[in-house]
């Protein structure tokens, strides 16, 4: 206890703590917000590490740090940064500059995407076989027809042309009108009247709780800030029986990707998604992995989730094909 107290017992550790406390960061990131080198920044994370109130998880070249998922270590953190005056003038100044740093993230992001927009299919296939993926998604789906569907960054909507025909009605969300007008572009040549696109953030979609019968998120996890927060809103939106499903890569070591294609995270592992999925309150069913054909490739994999309770609403087609049956 006397190591714990000590390793948040001095003012750039609590800051860390506190800045933690909203996302995680990198190193890098820690120390262009706290105005201190990264040599001096990681000494202070290392300490909090040992003392477990930070967890460490290297991604690539980079390092991440993140506030313990243990409970109680967790708990402590909480009461400390209670005791903190709201109108701290240090800790405000922090916050501030993570939002520029926030800011500056989000804004390459979306120049990429905007940019990117018109050859995005060509980019995709700079990856892994997508006849593949693609019909191991529908198996993942069990290629059975259901109400609704939600495609959470839905980019040029090629999940909402893939799975729009099994629903009754869809919504495909994304923040880049870019990527949302040649969506438009592709769900209207598809046919598929039922397809509604929507501008909006995957943190807070607006939409309501249980609102699809199947929640898909297709390689765009590695992008985000905060990957854990997606899942719980994309689990919210899973209705009783509904299902889940993450398309994304497994943990790889192709750093130019970050700076190339704006990647966050180097993918996932299997163990991370499985502490995310049970935060967010659904049930891991299967995970697929799809090596890639070259050997620079990236393995993707799909991860499979239901949230407990009723049965999946099917729609209303199926439903009369199971009655006349
Ligand atoms: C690589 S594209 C993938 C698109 C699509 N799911 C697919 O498989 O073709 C990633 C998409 O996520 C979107 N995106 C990134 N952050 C987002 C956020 N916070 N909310 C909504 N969309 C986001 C981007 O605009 C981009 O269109």
């Amino acid at each position: 206890m006397v190591g714990v107290l000590r390793a948040a017992g001095e003012p750039t550790r609590l800051r860390v703590l506190a800045l933690l406390a909203h996302e995680e960061l990198a190193v890098m990131e820690l120390s262009q917000i706290l105005g201190q080198s990264q040599p001096r920044v990681s000494r202070h994370l290392k300490l909090l590490t040992e003392a477990r109130l930070v967890e460490r998880f290297p991604d690539g070249a980079w390092v991440f740090y993140r506030l313990t998922s243990d409970r109680l270590g967790r708990a402590f953190v909480d009461q400390v940064l209670d005791q903190i005056a709201p109108d701290d003038a240090e800790l405000n100044n922090d916050l501030e500059r993570l939002e520029a740093v926030r800011q500056g993230r989000e804004r390459d992001a979306a120049a990429y995407f905007a940019q990117n927009a018109p050859r995005w299919d060509e980019i995709r296939s700079l990856y892994v076989d997508e006849a593949d993926v693609e019909a191991a998604i529908l198996t993942a789906a069990e290629d059975r027809r259901f109400a609704r569907l939600i495609d959470l960054g839905t980019g040029a909507g090629r999940m909402l042309t893939l799975l729009g025909p099994l629903a009754d009605k869809a919504i495909g969300l994304d923040l880049s009108q870019q990527m949302l007008n040649i969506a438009r572009r592709q769900v209207a040549e598809a046919g598929l009247s039922g397809c509604e696109l929507r501008h909006g953030d995957i943190f807070a979609t607006g939409l309501a709780a249980g609102s699809g019968d199947l929640v898909i998120i297709h390689r765009v996890l590695h992008y985000l800030n905060d990957p854990g927060a997606a899942l719980i809103e994309a689990a919210r939106l899973v209705a009783p029986g509904g299902q889940l499903l993450i398309v994304d890569f497994a943990h790889h070591d192709l750093e130019f990707l970050r700076q190339a294609h704006q990647h966050r995270r180097l993918g996932f592992s299997d163990d991370e998604i499985a502490r995310w999925l049970q935060t967010a309150g659904v049930d891991a069913l299967s995970t697929t992995a799809l090596p890639p054909t070259s050997t620079e490739g990236l393995t993707v994999k799909i991860w499979s989730a239901r949230k407990a309770g009723g049965a999946p609403a099917l729609s209303p087609s199926a439903l009369a094909q199971r009655s006349a049956a």
